[in-house]
């Protein structure tokens, strides 16, 4: 579907990925690896940014990467990621990682991140977005003023030296 410029939904920006854990992934513990997810997770965000935006975006901080719970061999790993505020160059962007029980189809949710993706022209430069976000029902609401306070707290932390 091709868009008139104007405002896109979070849903249009919706990206699920399905990973099956194999030996590859895993640390000496028979546990997902951290480093794996994070890689997960940034392709996620990234692919969520670039349906957005409509072009290229690159990563620029990851924050709230708390690992709530491991994820072992053989298990699904399913992450959703959608992009929950726009600025002029950067957006936001949710993933939620769960584990798919196989008997139930149950999601357990394992991790969630807030990432901070950047729209760039052909030579890395950021590059305004030409569509803004409209937050549709309660949680996306909230998502988009939690946005504003995250957004403070990188730039306070940014300016600390963090
Ligand atoms: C991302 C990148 C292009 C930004 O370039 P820059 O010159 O620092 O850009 P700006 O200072 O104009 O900031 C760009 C946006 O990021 C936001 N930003 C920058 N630093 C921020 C911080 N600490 N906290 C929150 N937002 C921040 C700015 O507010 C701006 O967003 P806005 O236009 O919506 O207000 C550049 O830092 C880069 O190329 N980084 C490497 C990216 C990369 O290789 N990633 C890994 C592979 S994808």
């Amino acid at each position: 579907m091709a868009y008139p410029k104007g405002e896109k939904l979070s849903s249009d920006s919706i990206t699920e990925i399905t990973k099956l854990i194999q030996y590859r992934d895993i640390n000496g513990q028979n546990r997902l690896f951290g480093g794996r997810l994070m890689e997960w997770i940034d392709e996620a965000a990234g692919v969520a940014a670039m349906r957005h935006c409509g072009g290229d975006a690159v990563t620029l901080m990851v924050d709230s990467l708390k690992f709530k719970h491991g994820a072992f061999i053989n298990d699904i790993v399913v992450l959703i990621a959608k992009v929950t505020y726009v600025g002029r160059t950067s957006m936001e962007v949710r993933v939620d990682t769960y584990v798919e029980e196989k008997a139930t189809g149950l999601r357990r949710a394992i991790n969630h991140a807030y990432l901070t993706c950047v729209h760039v022209d052909d030579k890395g430069r950021p590059k305004p977005i030409e569509f803004g976000l409209k937050p549709v029902g309660i949680t996306e609401q909230a998502e988009w003023e939690g946005a504003q306070k995250r957004i403070a707290i990188r730039k306070q932390r940014n300016a600390e030296g963090y």
